[in-house]
């Protein structure tokens, strides 16, 4: 062998390159998960068990959580999975976000006066977007998953075949919804006993619900947006007054798309892409955010500076959001770093905006789970109906509730939808687009740990994993304080700071009224966040769930 053959072949052998693909890449000592439900994160850990990988787990705890919580999310549902694959840390974002039925007006919602016509969009088959859960499940399984999608569904068809003890919040739940269901005589028949609501842990089943899951697990996408399941679906909108077609449900595919990134101090943030507004609702504040020393601040100050960056990211997101594949959005100058060094002069000068009354916001309906499995594979995923039982139509025969997540798009520009936000054209209703979200599916990275979190709560989603991600980022306090954390919240229309009773106290709810803030107290919490967190340096993993909600974070 030559001198410089021998030379060249050294370089190699101790290249950088050569160096790091050789040191052994950690992994987490265990698998976390954690939902919103026992057994959703259990049937994740069944499904880990068997071999699967984080996306086989992911796949049975969403389509448990369908099961267990039909009034959060569903098959008649959407939502949003956040991946990152170990093996090659690719990270993308599978939009299974609902569609606009192609016979969908930009004014269906509107009397011959132009008003939104009230509950137009929330109530009944007109309501529901075309789903894309059940899309999204056989993509997760067939194109990252390590199982057949048949034996993922498996813990959710036997939960919805033979039944599950109901807890405190499905009886909540159904208590609260309990006259507007009675509207929808399949969807009470299916959820209600003979009209009573079920006992804390009664058992529901829902045989029904179970054999469209039978139907996707022996068929895949097919078994939901072809054949019989799509048949009933249709017919049972479109009795009911809906727009639906079959070609509605044939044409839906989910879309891989590139999740938003940016950094934070010294924290590497990934999250949700358009048609979902949080990732740069998120990375906007945190840029804003980033021109102060927050630590310096005592809270009320710092909490002040929180309120106005959620103020002129919400703005933000009511002029320029929408589905970018059909309109314009430059996300790339809305998440630099210079823009929000820009924006930040306008801080001290921002004034109330006069707006119509409208509700602040909305507490707990969607939901949220997280997963890290042992080789470090992660998923967040947020899925919805939108308002608790969406739409509150169950087309006949399917055990499937429709979402309501028409009203997610700005019906009218400047009307406020029922989480009091507003919007412009960018969100205005057309064939096939996708309604704007703030379902906010995130990574956090520091060097040593790594945190998978999200949480239901409509247009509080975005700010709760804002307030999050600077404990955090700002290091305090751990998972349980991050989930638990008392939570505040501004979204630009209406001009009020949302609270929870503990998150200000008596003398900063005053210097905060001085300074001429709104406030409305909460009554009670809002969120379910759900959060993973696994430290790379010991191999530690933790899984937490809200105290809010009845959820449970399991490390196994
Ligand atoms: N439907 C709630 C959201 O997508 O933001």
């Amino acid at each position: 062998m030559s001198h410089l053959l021998r030379l060249l072949l050294f370089l190699i052998a101790v290249s950088p390159l050569t160096i790091r693909a050789a040191e052994p890449q950690p992994r987490p000592a265990a698998a976390g998960i954690a939902s919103a439900h026992p057994l959703a994160t259990q049937a994740g850990h069944e499904i880990l068990a068997r071999g699967g990988n984080a996306f086989d787990a992911a796949v049975a705890v969403a389509a448990a959580l369908a099961v267990v919580e039909p009034y959060n999310s569903g098959l008649g549902g959407g939502g949003f999975f956040l991946l990152h694959r170990a093996r090659d840390g690719f990270e993308i974002m599978i939009d299974a976000r609902e569609r606009a039925p192609l016979a969908a007006t930009r004014d269906m919602y509107l009397d011959r006066d132009g008003r939104p016509v009230p509950g137009r969009s929330i109530d009944g088959a007109l309501a529901a977007g075309i789903p894309g859960i059940p899309a999204g499940l056989v993509h997760l399984a067939e194109k990252y998953g390590r199982l057949p999608l048949k034996q993922s569904l498996a813990p959710a068809i036997r939960l919805a075949r033979d039944g599950f003890p109901v807890t405190v919040q499905y009886g909540k739940m159904c208590l609260r919804q309990h006259d507007r269901l009675e509207h929808f005589p399949e969807t009470a028949r299916v959820f209600f006993h003979d009209g009573f609501i079920y006992g804390v842990g009664e058992k529901l089943r829902q045989p029904e619900l179970a054999r469209a899951l039978e139907r996707l697990a022996a068929a895949g996408r097919k078994g939901f947006y072809d054949g019989d399941v799509a048949r009933r679906l249709v017919d049972g909108v479109r009795a009911a007054g809906g727009i639906w077609s079959l070609k509605d449900l044939a044409d839906y595919r989910v879309i891989e798309r590139e999740p938003v990134r940016g950094v934070y101090r010294n924290v590497r943030v990934t999250s949700a892409a358009l048609p979902s507004s949080g990732g740069v609702v998120l990375m906007q504040m945190l840029n804003l955010l980033q021109g102060f020393d927050l630590d310096a601040m005592d809270k009320p100050r710092r909490d002040q500076i929180v309120i106005e960056a959620m103020r002129l990211a919400y703005r933000d997101r009511a002029r320029y959001l929408g589905d970018a594949d059909f309109v314009n959005v430059d996300v790339a100058r809305l998440i630099d770093p210079a823009y929000a060094a820009k924006l930040r002069e306008e801080m001290p000068a921002l004034k109330p905006v006069s707006t119509a009354p409208a509700k602040t916001g909305e507490g707990s309906n969607t939901t949220h789970f997280s997963v890290v499995d042992r080789d470090g594979n992660r998923v967040a995923a947020t899925l919805s109906l939108n308002t608790p039982f969406g739409s509150g139509f169950m087309p006949p025969g399917t055990g499937i509730v429709l979402n309501n997540e028409m009203d997610d798009f700005s019906v009218k520009p400047d009307a406020p939808n029922t989480y009091g936000l507003t919007g412009s054209d960018a969100n205005a209703i057309a064939p096939g687009k996708r309604p704007l979200s703030s379902m906010t599916p995130t990574f956090l990275e520091n060097g040593e740990t790594v945190a998978v979190l999200g949480t239901p709560g409509g247009s509080r989603i975005i700010s709760m994993v804002l307030l999050a991600t600077l404990e955090f980022s700002h290091g305090r306090g751990g998972p349980k304080d991050w989930v638990s954390l008392p939570r505040f919240h501004h979204q630009y229309s209406p001009d009020v700071v949302a609270y929870e009773a503990s998150a200000f106290d008596e003398s900063e709810r005053h210097a905060l009224v001085r300074r001429g803030y709104r406030l409305e107290a909460l009554r009670g919490g809002y969120g379910n966040m759900q959060l993973v967190v696994w430290n790379k340096k010991t191999g530690r993993v933790e899984a937490v769930s809200d105290p809010r909600g009845e959820g449970l974070g399991q490390v196994k």
